[in-house]
């Protein structure tokens, strides 16, 4: 279980989180929603040790990673795909999937044939620049480094960004099959109708704090609620 408790982090003077506390058993699906400048970003870097918290702790399975390098938070099968895609333009899909794999040793065959199973299009475009692939393709690419790592926890920060509408489905359901082969994900989202769908269970972010947590049915109940914290488009 990936576990944050009373978790602060701040930029300068101002405390982009103020406490969140959340809780993401192994096997689920967990949504972290909320509009602009909630903090979802914020919280995703916190646990991947690329910010620091100032209070709180951060750990998964009573292993604080607070503390430790990202490298090593990534040794330990927590996972990011950062927010806007990130992959390196100039290299090959391959060497943006060899990339993912720097953190651990041994053979990465089966790994690059698992992330073509999940991602065929990358197998066919193995050999192609990553900056030459289109927008849903580089989100898979993405995916498909971080899975390179063998994440026990993957965390997604806004996946469906910028994608037309039946790619934003068919990246969703990747990542419900994912899932559904053991990875336990973190899933940020400001698309909280589609995230719902997946979820198993989300907390609803605003203004660095945690006003509202469920299970997708119970927030579908609270919609309103819902709704405005998240701003119109949200809810569906
Ligand atoms: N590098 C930074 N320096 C100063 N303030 C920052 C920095 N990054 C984020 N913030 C502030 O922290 C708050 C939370 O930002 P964060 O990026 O975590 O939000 P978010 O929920 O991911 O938003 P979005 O949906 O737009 O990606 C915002 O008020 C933002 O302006
Ligand atoms: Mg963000």
């Amino acid at each position: 279980m990936l576990s944050l408790e009373a978790v602060e982090v701040g930029y300068g003077q101002i405390k982009a989180l103020k406490g969140i506390t959340l809780r993401v058993s192994d096997g689920q699906i967990v949504a972290l929603l909320g509009a602009n400048g909630a903090g979802k970003t914020t919280a995703l870097r916190a646990i991947s040790g690329l910010l620091r918290t100032s209070a709180g702790s951060i750990s998964v399975d009573a292993v604080r990673l607070d503390r430790l390098a990202p490298e090593e938070i990534v040794r330990r099968g927590v996972v990011q795909v950062p927010e806007g895609r990130r992959v390196f333009a100039g290299l090959s899909v391959l060497e943006n999937l060899r990339m993912g794999a720097y953190c651990r040793d041994g053979s990465i065959a089966d790994d690059l044939e698992r992330v073509y199973r999940y991602f065929p299009v990358l197998g066919q475009r193995r050999r192609q620049a990553g900056g030459s692939l289109s927008g849903g393709e580089q989100q898979m690419l993405a995916i498909g480094r971080a899975l390179m790592a063998r994440p026990k926890v993957l965390l997604l920060d806004e996946p469906s960004l910028g994608l037309a509408p039946k790619l934003v489905a068919e990246i969703l359901k990747i990542i419900r099959t994912i899932n559904a082969d053991g990875v336990t994900v973190l899933l940020v989202e400001q698309n909280a109708y589609q995230a719902l769908s997946i979820a198993h269970y989300s907390y609803v972010l605003r203004v660095g704090r945690v006003v509202l947590e469920g299970t997708a049915e119970e927030l579908k109940d609270r919609n309103d609620v819902v709704r405005s914290y998240l701003g119109r488009q949200a809810a569906g």
